[in-house]
Formats: structure tokens, sequence, C-alpha cells
């Protein structure tokens, strides 16, 4: 149940499916003869430098995946001097965070509810303990159909079911991990006892608007991302309101189905919006090559989800630590094997997508301009 929960994705798991073929049909165009003896894997991304191209992405009910939680992602972040996000719906306290990431870069995602009040006593929490970022996610105006919740009768926190415990009899270490340590507490709400879909829908607020965002960015001291944009006229919006980065991100799969690839929209976002704000992007990262690829077509900056959970599930802390050097082997060699020592140096030039897929030619197309992107003023 947990697991499927991680891995799942919305109805048919088409976006998911289609962001991680879109990455496996990257071609890569090296240069050879250079000298990439040294090579440098770090940028500087909102005003802070990161080890690393990648951070971790906001997850909730971590701690229901692997007891370690948001305590062994944030430490292990930390170590590797990458940025650690927290989710509204985390299962660590915000100060927790800090003392298990004390000189890292914490940043904390926020999901606006209904209850306006509580969303931002949460935020002005997260800058009293010193994050410094704050992702706003903009793709839940209500819950995705997560298929596999559904199916498994998924409840927050697991409840013991007769088939919860069947499914359990396989799995004893998970369970006794679970019933033996620290019960789940939420960053920020209480117990819940339907599904992650029902929780999604009765705590957000589908009216949320860019004039919420606009004054989400009055209140909050640090730099701001918006999460989970997946056009160009949305990125161009939210530029406009003077956001500090823009993570193109389809939430990995989880809410609208059939949704664009952040891949294939980041370079005609870069084009519009690049030299006014940062572009990020997430979902479907499974190995380092994607990241670099990313950044050659204009990403500044990535995030990983199930990547790293993957490595939670499997060894908490040690296990993160593990899909982090995984990954940051990957980026090194990569650049290595295209020719270049540091991420400025890679360009479009080092990257083709192959058109299995095809949304490349209609994001460059006329109708693209005419429909999606504001007409140019008279
Ligand atoms: C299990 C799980 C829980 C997630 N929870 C949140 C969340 O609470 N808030 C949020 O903004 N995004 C959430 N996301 C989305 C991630 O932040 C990120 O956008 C996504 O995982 C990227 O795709 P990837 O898993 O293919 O790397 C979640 C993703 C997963 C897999």
């Amino acid at each position: 149940m947990a697991f499927d929960y991680t891995e799942g994705a919305a109805e048919g798991e088409v976006s998911l499916a289609r962001a991680r073929q879109a990455f496996e049909d990257v071609e890569f165009h090296p240069r050879v003869l250079r000298d990439v003896s040294i090579v440098d894997t770090s940028v500087e991304v909102l005003g802070g430098r990161s080890a690393l191209p990648f951070g971790i992405a906001p997850i909730g009910f971590t701690r229901m995946m692997q007891t370690e939680g948001e305590r062994a992602g944030a430490a292990a972040a930390g170590a590797a001097g990458i940025p650690f996000a927290l989710s509204t719906m985390g299962t660590t306290s915000i100060e927790d965070v800090v003392a298990a990431n004390p000189c890292g870069r914490n940043w904390f995602q926020l999901y606006m509810w209904k209850d306006r009040d509580r969303s931002m006593a949460l935020v002005e929490r997260a800058a009293a303990a010193g994050f410094d970022t704050l992702l706003v996610t903009v793709d839940v105006p209500v819950a995705g159909a997560r298929l596999r919740d559904q199916r498994n009768g998924m409840t927050i926190p697991p409840t013991l079911t007769p088939r919860a415990v069947l499914n359990a009899l396989a799995r004893p270490r998970w369970w006794m991990d679970f019933l033996t340590t620290e019960p789940l507490a939420f960053a920020s709400l209480d117990r819940w006892s339907g599904t992650v879909a029902e929780l999604l829908d009765t705590m957000f607020d589908p009216t949320v608007s860019f004039e919420d965002l606009a004054w989400i960015k009055d209140q909050w001291p640090g730099k701001l991302v918006v999460k989970g944009v997946q056009s160009i006229q949305d990125a161009v919006r939210a530029t406009d309101l003077g956001v500090d980065a823009v993570l193109l991100s389809n939430h990995g799969g989880r809410q609208l189905d059939r949704a664009p690839i952040p891949f294939h929209l980041l370079p005609d976002v870069v084009r519009e919006v690049g030299d006014r704000t940062e572009v990020h992007l997430d979902t479907g990262i499974t190995n380092g090559a994607d990241i670099v690829a990313a950044v050659a077509l204009g990403a500044r900056f990535t995030l990983i989800g199930r990547a790293y959970l993957y490595g939670l599930m499997a060894g908490g802390r040690v296990g993160v630590q593990r899909a982090i050097a995984i990954l940051a082997e990957q980026v090194e060699r990569t650049m290595r094997l295209l020719g270049v020592s540091a991420l400025e140096q890679l360009g479009p030039e080092h990257v083709t997508q192959l058109e299995r897929l095809f949304a490349r030619a209609r994001c460059e197309s006329e109708h693209v301009k005419r429909h999606y992107l504001d007409p140019p003023a008279p």
C-alpha cells in the first residue's frame, strides 16, 4: 500500500510514463578532445550554491514509506550540499527538519488551504526557522485520481483492515517499524481516516488564483517558486508577478493524466521567460543523465521525487545518500562523456529530442503561439 502510494500516479499513469519516455528519447551530442579531468557539478540556484543540479522534492506522508522519513532526506541532502524541500503534508515538523539539516538549505512547500490563516501560520513558522525558499504548488485545485490508493483502500495513516493485515504478512519489517517507532505526526494536520484524495479535496482550495500567488509573494521574505506550471502562458504570467523561479512539473504524473511533458515544454519556456526568472523542472527523473539533458535545454535546477524515495524506502538515510551518490555519479560521468567540465558549458547543442512523442513540433507551431501565448501589445 505504501509502495503503491509512492510509485503510483493518477488515472492510467500516462503522464509519468511519457515524462520518463521523453528522457529516454534524448539523443546526446558529445564533443570530444576536451579536458574533463576536473568537473564542477555545482550551480547557483535561488541565491545560493547547490553542489549538484538537483534537490529533493517535497513529498507528503514520507514517514509512512520509511520511518526515518524527512529527517533522513534532510540530513542526506545537507551532507551532499543540495536543498531539501519539506511538504505541507510532510510528516516531520519544520523545526525537526532544521535540526536534521541545520547548516544546509531547507525549502518549504505550500499548499493553499481553504483555511488561509492556518496555511500562512505554517509559512511564518518556516520563515522563522530559516527556510530560505517557498515552493507554492499550484497543480492541485482538486486531487488527482490515484487509482492504486483507491484499490488498496489506503488511508492516512494506514489502518489495520483485514486486507492490510494480509498485505502486511509478506512485509513484517515495515509493520514492525511502523508500529514501534514514533507515530506519524504531520507537519500541519491531525489524524485523517479517509483516502489521500479525500483528504486533499477537503483541505484544498479550488479558488486559488494568480492574485493569491501575488498575495503570498508579498507575505514571504525569501525566494518564491511556483511549482506545477504546465504552459508557456502561465510561465509568463507567473514571471510577470516577479516569482524567482517557475518549476515545470506535472506533479510526477499524480494530478492531471496525459498532462504536458515538462521536458518538452522546457525550451519554449526558457525562451519566453529564461532571461527574467529561473526555470526549474521535475517529473520523470530517474537518472543523472536526465538532469544533464534538462540543464542543457535551459533548466537551472531540477527536483527528484521517487528517485529519492526509492533510496529512502530501501535504506533510510543511508539509502538516500546512496540514491544521491548514484545520481551525482551519473551527472558527472555524463558531463565528462559530453566533453563539458562545468554545467554552464551545457547547451541545446548537446541534446536533441527524438520525436516519438512529438510534442516538440507542436509547441513551436504557430497554433500554439496564437492560442497559448498572450497576443503582443498593439
Ligand atoms: C509519494 C509522493 C508524494 C508527493 N507529495 C507532494 C506534496 O506533498 N507536495 C507537492 O508539491 N508535491 C508532491 N509530490 C510531487 C513531487 O514534489 C514532485 O513534483 C514529483 O515527485 C516529481 O516527479 P518524480 O517522482 O518522477 O521525480 C509528491 C510525489 C510523490 C511521488
